[in-house]
């Protein structure tokens, strides 16, 4: 038991028990198979994204998205701008103490860079329901190319607890069919 020391002085000297050694041995194996599996997964299953990531500082990341907002914002939806930015382009995310910002909206059908950054520290980025998630930390920019094929409203959700407005931490995005 751990609340007492190993009768053993030179305990990693003892032999270790055989059915410990096959439980090692499984694990290990199992660990092995799953490592390979995520590789497999990658282009199978689609799942586990092939994200890019850069060094950037808050302030850097801030006054993209500032910039992206300032030139394609089409609307307001309580007080968070809607941005409409033209397919094919780079698109920047906020995540900050409790909020996505800006909303998006984009076109079905076609590609863009979304890129996401904190500004303080680590947040979850969840889309749902398509269940696309990433670590979302100050000082990276994670980068998703992505195609949305299905029109309609998405949320977003922080599942990586940030804190007391952790559950309020929501946003969206929205795809339309032109
Ligand atoms: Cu941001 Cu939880």
């Amino acid at each position: 038991m751990a609340l007492s020391p190993p009768s053993e002085r030179i305990w990693w000297n003892v032999p270790i028990a055989r059915t410990e050694l096959v439980w090692i041995i499984i694990a290990l194996i199992w660990g092995l198979v799953m490592f390979f599996m995520m590789i497999y997964w990658h282009g199978a299953g689609e799942q586990n994204l092939s994200n890019e990531a850069y060094r950037i500082t808050p302030e850097a990341f801030q006054a993209k998205t500032q910039a992206v907002v300032d030139k394609y914002k089409v609307r307001e939806e309580s007080g968070i701008p809607v941005v409409k930015p033209p397919p094919g382009s780079d698109i920047y995310l906020i995540a900050r103490l409790w909020q996505w910002w800006p909303i998006y909206e984009l076109e079905k059908d076609k590609k863009y860079r979304i890129h996401m950054s904190s500004m303080d520290w680590q947040h979850g980025f969840s889309l749902q329901p398509v269940n696309i998630n990433l670590q979302i930390h100050p000082g990276y920019d994670m980068v998703l190319t992505v195609q949305p094929d299905k029109a309609g409203e998405y949320g977003i959700v922080c599942n990586e607890y940030c804190g007391i407005g952790h559950h309020n931490m929501t946003g969206k995005m929205y795809v339309v069919d032109k």
